[in-house]
C-alpha cells in the first residue's frame, strides 16, 4: 500500500514518487497552498497539496483535520530555501501531493497528539491508544523492545533455554498479597497468579535444565508506587553449579550487553558494596552514586561534647552522624523548620542544622560547641563554607541511617545536585552491586524475624550458627543490582539441602505441616538429587524506564494501571454477573463497585 515510512525519506530521495500512508499532525493553509504534516511510527513529513501540482487533491486536502488516515502520493522535493527546518529529520524535503486517499476520519481527540502536552493520566490511560501515537511512548516501546531483544540474544548465545511457567498456580512467596482466580472445578479453590517464578525456577535446576531464563509477567497486589505495578514484568534466570561470583558475572555481562546494544554505551565495572556499608555510607540499600554527600560519623569528633542531645546519644552506643548539602548553609529559617519536620516525619526524634559561614557556624546549638568542637564537626561532615550541615542523632544507628539517606536523596532532587548527563555518557549509569545482606529482619509490629529475600535463600557458612540463636547474625548469599537510586534486580544463591530448608522453615515459625502444605512439593523435590544452584530477576519495565530517562515505570509499559490498579482504558477491575459467580461457587458481600476508589 505504501512506498516509504514518513521518517525515512531524506533529501536523496528528491524526484522520487513516494506513497506514504499515516496521520495528519497539523494543517496549516498558507496563500492558496495547504501544508500537512503527516505521521506514521517513523516521524513526520510535510506534504503540500497545491493546485498547480494537483487541483484535484488540493480541494480533497480541504476536509482534513488533524488525526485523520489517510494515504498521500506525490514527488519528493528539496523544501524552498529558509523553510528548511532543523528540528525534523525529514525538515529539508516536502512531498509534493499528487493524490489524496481518507481511509478514515476522526472526531477531535480529547487532547492533543503532543510530546510536550501535559495530560491528565486517567484521560491519557483511558484513550491510550491516543496516548500511544506520541513520539516520545512510541519511542520508549521501541526501546522495551530493543531492550528484550538484547536479552534474549545473549542468553541464546550462553546456550540459556527460555521455558514458560504457569500463571494459574499456588500461591509464591515474595511477601506480596496474592491475586487469586477461582476454580469452577473445584469449588471454594483458588488458583494464586505467581508473584515471580520462583519455585518453578528451582525445580528446573533439579530437573537438570541448568540455565534457564524466562521474560515473564509476574502478580502482586501491593501499594503501588512510580516503580510499581500490579503485573509487571521480570527477567527470570536461574543457574546451576554456580556460586554467587558466577551469577554475579554473568549479570553483570549481560546488562553490559544490554546497554551497547540498545543504547551505544560501554557501561564501567559495577561498583560493590556491602549491605552495611551502603547503609553506612548513603543510607539505603539502594544507593543512588551520581552525586556525593555520603553520610559522614561526627561520634570521634563529639567524643567529649557537653551537648545534652549528642552526650546520651554517644553515651548509649547510639550514632551521631550528618550529610553536608553544597551550597544550602544560608537556608531560610522556614525551610530549615519544614526540613526539620519532614526528619521527624521519617522517623528521627529531631534534626540540627549548622549552616557553615565565612563567621562561623549558623546554628541553633553553635553557641554550645567549643571552638575545637566547631571545627572539628565541620571536618567531620567534609563540609566547606556555604554548605549546610544536617545532624540526626539516635540510640539506634538504623533510625540516623534511614533519615538521613532519606533527606539526601531528596534533597539532591529538590536542589538539583544530581548531575545532567546525556544517556550516551557512561558516567550517567551508576550501577551497584549491593551484597551481604542480613537474612532476617525484625518485624515490629508481628514481632517475628522475616526473610530480607525470601526462604530459599542460602546462607553464609559461618554464621549459620546464629540461625536459632541471634537470626539478625545470619548473613544470606543474596545480592541487589542498584542503578541511579532505584532497586533493578535480587537474587541469590538457594538453599539445595532439604535439611537446611526444613530447619530455616523453623526458624520462620512455619510448622512442619504447613510447610508441607505450602511447598510440599520443593520440599520432595530436594530428594531427588538437586544441584546447588542460584539466579536472580531483574525488573524489566525498570530497566526500560531508567533507560528511557522516565521517572515512572507506566511510561514503558504499553497498558498500566493507575495508582489505584484501575485501567481507565477496560474498566477492569469490573463487576461479574450472579450467575458468573454462581457458577464459581461465590458470593460477595460487597456491592459491585464499577468505578476507581
Ligand atoms: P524480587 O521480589 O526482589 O525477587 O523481584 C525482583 C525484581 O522484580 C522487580 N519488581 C517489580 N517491578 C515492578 N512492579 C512491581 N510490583 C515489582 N516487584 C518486583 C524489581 C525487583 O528487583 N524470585 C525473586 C528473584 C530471585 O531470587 O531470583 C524475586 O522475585 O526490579
Amino acid at each position: 500500500m505504501r512506498s516509504h515510512r514518513c521518517g525515512d525519506l531524506r533529501a536523496s530521495d528528491g524526484g522520487r514518487t513516494a506513497i506514504l500512508c499515516g496521520w495528519v499532525d497539523g494543517r496549516r493553509d498558507h496563500g492558496g497552498v495547504t501544508f500537512i504534516d503527516l505521521r506514521d511510527t517513523s516521524g513526520i513529513i510535510q506534504v503540500v497539496f497545491s493546485s498547480d501540482v494537483s487541483a484535484r487533491a488540493h480541494d480533497a486536502a480541504q476536509e482534513l483535520r488533524g488525526e485523520f488516515c489517510i494515504k498521500v502520493t506525490g514527488e519528493v522535493r528539496a523544501r524552498r530555501p529558509g523553510t528548511v527546518n532543523d528540528n525534523l529529520a525529514t525538515g529539508e524535503i516536502e512531498v509534493a501531493a499528487e493524490e489524496l486517499e481518507v481511509f478514515s476520519r476522526s472526531e477531535t481527540p480529547p487532547f492533543q497528539i503532543d510530546d510536550h502536552q501535559e495530560i491528565e493520566e486517567s484521560l491519557r490511560l483511558k484513550y491510550r491508544y491516543l496516548d500511544l501515537r506520541r513520539g516520545r511512548m512510541q519511542a520508549n516501546l521501541k526501546l522495551r523492545h530493543a531492550i528484550i531483544s538484547a536479552i534474549r540474544s545473549f542468553f541464546d548465545e550462553e546456550g540459556f533455554v527460555e521455558i514458560e511457567t504457569p500463571m494459574l498456580t499456588r500461591a509464591t512467596p515474595e511477601g506480596a498479597r496474592d491475586y487469586f482466580v477461582p476454580s469452577r472445578v473445584h469449588p471454594g479453590s483458588f488458583y494464586a497468579l505467581p508473584q515471580s517464578p520462583q519455585l518453578f525456577k528451582q525445580l528446573f535446576m533439579v530437573a537438570g535444565l541448568d540455565r534457564y531464563y524466562q521474560i515473564v509477567r509476574c502478580f502482586r497486589d501491593e501499594d503501588l508506587r512510580a516503580d510499581r505495578q500490579p503485573d509487571f514484568t521480570q527477567l527470570d534466570l536461574e543457574m546451576s553449579f554456580v556460586e554467587q561470583e558466577d551469577v554475579l558475572e554473568v549479570a553483570e555481562r549481560m546488562f553490559k550487553h544490554v546497554w551497547r546494544e540498545a543504547l551505544s554505551v560501554e557501561l564501567a565495572d559495577f561498583v560493590r558494596l556491602t549491605f552495611a556499608e551502603s547503609m553506612e555510607r548513603f543510607g539505603s540499600d539502594k544507593p543512588d552514586l551520581r552525586f556525593g554527600m555520603e553520610i559522614k560519623d561526627l561520634g570521634p569528633a563529639l567524643s567529649s561534647t557537653e551537648v545534652k542531645i549528642f552526650r546520651s546519644v554517644l553515651d548509649s552506643g547510639g550514632a551521631v552522624k550528618a550529610i553536608a548539602v553544597p551550597g544550602r548553609g544560608a537556608l531560610a529559617r522556614k525551610d530549615l523548620d519544614a526540613l526539620v519536620d519532614e526528619a521527624k516525619a521519617l522517623g528521627a526524634g529531631g534534626l540540627v542544622w549548622a549552616g557553615v559561614t565565612s563567621e562561623g557556624l549558623r546554628s541553633p546549638l553553635a553557641k554550645l560547641f567549643g571552638d575545637d568542637e566547631r571545627a572539628g564537626l565541620v571536618a567531620a561532615a567534609e563540609a566547606s563554607e556555604g554548605d549546610l550541615i544536617l545532624v540526626v542523632a539516635d540510640h539506634d544507628p538504623g533510625v540516623v541511617h534511614k533519615t538521613l539517606g532519606a533527606l539526601r536523596g531528596r534533597l539532591a532532587g529538590r536542589f538539583g545536585l544530581i548531575p545532567e548527563r546525556d544517556r550516551s555518557d557512561p558516567e550517567a549509569w551508576k550501577f551497584a552491586w549491593i551484597v551481604d545482606f542480613p537474612w532476617f529482619e525484625w518485624d515490629e509490629a508481628e514481632k517475628r524475624w522475616d526473610p530480607i529475600h525470601h526462604p530459599f535463600t542460602g546462607m553464609v557458612e559461618d554464621t549459620v550458627q546464629y540461625l536459632e540463636t541471634d537470626p539478625g547474625k545470619v548473613i544470606s548469599k543474596s545480592y541487589d543490582i542498584t542503578l541511579n537510586g532505584w532497586e533493578l534486580a535480587s537474587g541469590s544463591i538457594r538453599i539445595h539441602d532439604r535439611k537446611m530448608q526444613e530447619r530455616v522453615f523453623e526458624a520462620l515459625g512455619i510448622s512442619r505441616d504447613e510447610a508441607q502444605a505450602k511447598f510440599g512439593f520443593l520440599l520432595d523435590a530436594l530428594r531427588f538429587g538437586p544441584p546447588p544452584h542460584g539466579g536472580i530477576a531483574p525488573g524489566i519495565d525498570r530497566i526500560v524506564a531508567l533507560a528511557a530517562g522516565e521517572t515512572n515505570i507506566r511510561e514503558v509499559i504499553a497498558y498500566p494501571k493507575t495508582q489505584t490498579a484501575h485501567d481507565p482504558l477496560t474498566g477492569a477491575p469490573a463487576p461479574v454477573t450472579p450467575d458468573q459467580l454462581a457458577a464459581l461457587h461465590l458470593q460477595t458481600t460487597h456491592p459491585p463497585n464499577p468505578g476507581p476508589i
